[in-house]
């Protein structure tokens, strides 16, 4: 069986095939091959969802397979069931699991339990399968050899999180160039910022990060799990807004991407949100071709 858990999961060649295969699902639409026919997702979701849980759900369908959502309040996992039995248990019944989870470890040991692939839909630590969609959505902007070229500068504003760390494994992996404005005290994680080498530089001013950038990239200074730090981060990330000053120093070719969902007039303005340069609602809907691509791979080879 095949996990992906995080970007390093794949090869450079698997995880450029992998945008390449996305595209032309989205070219075929509802429409093209049913490689899941009979099969069974099953999404385990501890934190609240829109884009991952629903397009996971559709792509599922739409290759001829099904999916279930098991919300751990409904199951004996929320009532103390051990992470090991429960894979166990599941993996007679399922073909996937699709698991969202707090702690990076609790999946981890699920994905060590399960004897069918196990699905990263987003932990402390990462976020892989939205990477995948950004990736999808930059190569269609500007070209799919784009996202493996070191003069492909993407700019990321804002919390060194688990979407920082996936861009960071993505970087090292593809070859592009990433540069991360964090405040103090938000960098990302040390080791990845190290496997990505040159690729990657962190910086404490936006504007250095978006110099000549094509792609900037930004996300919640506080997403769920850390409602309780988010005066005290909004005070830390004064000056991280995306806006249209801050984009001026970006190529003039520049796409916005933010993964969603935004608080606009935080981390970005709803100027740009809404403006010509944002391509978030194409981002989003690229989830869903990026999840078929995906499926594909794990459970059709
Ligand atoms: N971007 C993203 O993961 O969105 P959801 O939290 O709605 O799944």
């Amino acid at each position: 069986k095949r996990d992906f858990l995080r970007i390093t999961d794949l090869s450079r060649e698997e995880l450029t095939e992998l945008v390449e295969r996305a595209a032309e699902w989205k070219l075929l639409g509802k429409g093209g091959p049913r490689p899941l026919d009979r099969m069974t997702l099953g999404l385990i979701f501890e934190k609240a969802s829109t884009r991952t849980r629903v397009s996971f759900e559709v792509a599922a369908y739409q290759l001829g397979g099904n999916a279930m959502f098991l919300s751990p309040r409904d199951t004996q996992l929320g009532r103390g069931e051990p992470i090991r039995d429960t894979a166990r248990v599941l993996s007679r019944y399922l073909d996937a699991l699709v698991v969202r989870t707090f702690e990076h470890a609790k999946l981890e040991e699920l994905a060590s339990q399960a004897d069918v692939p196990v699905v990263n839909a987003l932990t402390d630590a990462s976020h892989p399968c939205q990477i995948v969609a950004d990736l999808l959505t930059v190569a269609e902007r500007f070209g799919q050899d784009a996202i493996g070229r070191e003069d492909l500068s993407v700019a990321w504003i804002g919390d060194g999180n688990n979407m920082a760390n996936s861009w960071l494994e993505a970087c090292a992996r593809l070859g592009f160039t990433l540069r991360l404005a964090c405040p103090e005290g938000y960098d990302p994680d040390p080791a990845l910022l190290a496997q990505a080498g040159r690729h990657a530089r962190v910086f404490r001013t936006p504007r250095e990060a978006v110099e000549g950038a094509l792609v900037v990239n930004t996300d919640v200074w506080a997403s769920m799990g850390q409602e309780g730090e988010a005066a005290k981060r909004i005070r830390d990330f004064a000056g991280y807004i995306v806006d249209d000053a801050l984009l001026a120093a970006a190529d003039s070719r520049a796409i916005v991407l933010h993964c969603l969902p935004a608080h606009r007039g935080e981390e970005i303005s709803e100027a740009v949100l809404e403006g010509p340069r944002s391509v978030v609602f194409d981002e989003a809907e690229n989830r869903l071709h990026a999840q078929k691509a995906l499926l594909e791979l794990l459970l059709a080879g």
